[in-house]
């Protein structure tokens, strides 16, 4: 199996309908009604959005300007308005939804919960409240590191409710991710839990937490602490502060704090090409109109459709199709803590069974572990109720394409391919699933209101079938990043200073086919996609360097069956290079050691060592080079600027 291989995906020309069952019931039914809401969208574009957001969103003050470009790239979105994001997925559904379950929470041990309307309105109230009591103001920042349980959701949501500016770490990222972020946001409280429960195993959250606050990060005054594990931790009397206390005495009713409509929601950082990760800022009315509609019109989703995203909040899809978009909508949502599998690679199927999940989401690498287990497994549950599947985060290869459509969604269920990226906060270019027919790896036409393009190199749009180019975006939309947290200059020259402020520029290469369906063809950056998601080559490079026995390193992507992209480091040692290029307990202590700088994901897969790394000859390392070499390819580069022929046997492992 190849994924991404654009060979594969090339010559993919299967079409899938929508089954009609499908079509007649959503809320998009038809080719012609999408196209007369894309035309009006690109006709009237801001007006467009103005009825959307009016129509919507639940305004406090009404805003007067819909778009404002005075000061562009740095858009701004219906000002003068003032809303609150809790009240708008919360708050306006209690009329008549107090009852209905907002959340569905599953533990990988079997615990289970059913939250309401009502209940999370009066938990998200307590623990608003308590901020309050501790001070935090709208503007604070609050990072939240937490298990993926319903209380990750209400610490989001009740920093909306008082204007805090939440940044999510995601629960597997180490002491030293948690300590750079904290910092760089300068977050004056943290909310953490004694642990997770993933895998069988205990993550152990509060003491990579403490590991942190020890380092570093002066500004956090204070840690909440939810009890989810209930082990022995160590405790800080000066600081910590159980959630169960915070929330004890504390009333069920927090009057919402009302913000304007370019109030920043959240901070989440993300991988770059360059540096340490960037702390993507996201507006409150634009972000909250873009996830509630793309929540409609490509999950099309109903009052009774059960939703289950299995990605984590400490993702963008784990904020836009967990925590905001589908509560937005009054739906309910499902929540699963643990691992896919545990007790066995049929959790996901159980758990879809269990609860009558209608709308289910995952990414691509999800699909291609869970293929592995047999179909057997997928077959002995009953899934009948699944009416629509998507996938997010890397291209999906046609023969998972395949399987899912098969095995899980027995033909009967439209696959909706997204594409999008932490900085667009929501769905760009996806199918309508009753209106688009799908082909498999690709993710078909961009929506109303987004009009993305494919150019060269001079920003001319490339109209010609087949031909690859760079996937911009063409116009604002609400839901897009404004800036970078503490460093707007990066914002302006990563998205908007290769083509002078015409484009919005994805970092992604794409093209489109005769049809107009838009294929994603990889990063053009230094950028990996591991199992979905986003790291720097050169955060990588950093953390081998950052190791006494390391002099240089070089990082590059190669294919990976399951995670579509693996990690490969070249590493130049300090001192000789070892006896025919092996050294197994180095190379493991290696992996560790950036596996606790990062996190496990960046794990490197190989590491191989060699007395040079190959640079060209103003001393740029020949990646394109060390690619083709990780691959196995044969090399086709110019290496006549290397030194020694021997660097080249030894890059590839035969000396
Ligand atoms: C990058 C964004 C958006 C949520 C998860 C990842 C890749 C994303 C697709 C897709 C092909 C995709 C792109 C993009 N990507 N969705 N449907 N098909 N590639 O968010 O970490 O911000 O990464 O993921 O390369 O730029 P992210």
């Amino acid at each position: 199996m190849s994924r991404g291989n654009i060979n594969s995906i090339l010559k993919e020309d299967r079409l899938f309908s929508p089954p009609t069952p499908f079509s007649e019931q959503s809320r998009i039914k038809s080719r012609a009604d999408l196209n007369a809401l894309t035309t009006d969208a690109k006709e009237n574009n801001e007006v467009f959005w103005a009825k959307l957001a009016r129509e919507k969103l639940d305004w406090q003050t009404p805003f007067t300007t819909i778009l404002n470009t005075e000061h562009a790239p740095h858009f701004k979105w219906f000002e003068e308005g003032t809303l609150n994001i809790s009240f708008n997925c919360i708050d306006r559904h209690l009329k008549n939804k107090a009852d209905k379950t907002a959340i569905i929470f599953e533990g990988e041990k079997g615990d289970m919960r059913h939250i309401s309307y009502q209940a999370l309105h009066d938990d998200v109230c307590r623990l608003a409240n308590g901020l309050k009591s501790l001070g935090i103001i709208a503007g604070d920042r609050i990072v939240i590191y937490m298990p993926m349980t319903p209380e990750a959701v209400i610490a989001m949501q009740a920093c909306a409710r008082i204007g805090a500016i939440h940044s999510v770490v995601f629960g597997g990222f180490s002491a030293t991710s948690l300590r750079d972020r904290i910092e760089d946001a300068g977050a004056t409280l943290l909310i953490t839990a004694d642990g997770g429960f993933r895998g069988g195993k205990i993550v152990e959250l509060k003491a990579a937490a403490d590991q942190a606050l020890a380092a570093g990060c002066p500004s956090i005054k204070q840690t909440i602490v939810l009890k989810r594990t209930a082990h022995d931790i160590h405790w800080n009397t000066d600081k910590d502060i159980w959630w169960h206390d915070i929330t004890a005495n504390q009333s069920t009713e927090c009057e919402p704090t009302w913000v304007s409509s370019e109030h920043p929601l959240f901070l989440l950082y993300t991988s770059g090409s360059t540096g340490k990760p960037k702390g993507i800022q996201h507006s409150s009315a634009g972000y909250l109109l873009n996830a509630l509609t793309t929540v409609e019109w490509v999950f099309d989703i109903k009052d009774d459709d059960i939703f289950w995203c299995t990605a984590d909040v400490g993702w963008i899809t784990g904020h836009t199709y967990v925590a905001y978009g589908p509560l937005a909508t009054g739906s309910t949502i499902v929540i699963y803590e643990g691992a896919p599998t545990v007790p066995d690679g049929g959790r996901f199927w159980s758990l879809c069974e269990r609860h009558g999940v209608t709308i289910f989401y995952t990414a691509p690498t999800a699909i291609r572990a869970l293929m592995k287990f047999g179909d057997d497994i997928p077959l002995s549950y009953n899934l009948e109720k699944l009416r629509l599947l998507g996938t997010v985060g890397e291209p999906i290869n046609p023969e998972a394409w395949m399987w899912y459509h098969r095995i899980i969604g027995k033909e009967q269920c439209p696959i909706v391919d997204t594409w999008w990226q932490t900085e667009t906060g929501a769905h760009m270019i996806a199918p309508v699933p009753g209106a688009i027919p799908t082909k498999p790896g690709s993710c078909t036409l961009a929506l109303p209101g987004i009009e993305a393009a494919i150019v060269d190199e001079k920003g001319n749009e490339i109209l010609e079938a087949d031909v690859g180019g760079y996937l911009v975006i063409k116009k604002p939309w609400p839901s897009m990043l404004r800036t970078i947290w503490g460093d707007d200059q990066r914002y302006i020259d990563t998205y908007w200073a290769k083509f002078e402020g015409r484009y919005y520029l994805s970092g992604d290469s794409a093209r489109r086919d005769k049809a107009g369906y838009f294929w994603i063809m990889g990063r053009i950056d230094d950028v990996l996609n591991v199992s979905g998601h986003r790291l720097g080559t050169m955060e990588v490079e950093s953390a081998l360097v950052a190791h006494e026995r390391v002099a240089e390193a070089a990082v590059v992507g190669k294919p990976d069956e399951i995670k579509g992209e693996g990690i490969f480091a070249f590493v130049v040692l300090l001192g000789d290079r070892p006896e025919g290029g092996v050294n197994e307990a180095l190379t493991q202590e290696l992996r560790q050691w950036v596996s606790e700088q990062i996190g496990p994901i960046a794990k490197p897969d190989q590491i191989r060592y060699t007395d040079n790394l190959p640079k060209t000859r103003s001393g740029k390392i020949m990646r394109r080079l060390l690619r083709s070499i990780a691959k196995g390819e044969a090399i086709t580069q110019d290496t006549s600027t290397l030194e020694d022929e021997d660097i080249l046997k030894q890059l590839s492992g035969q000396a």
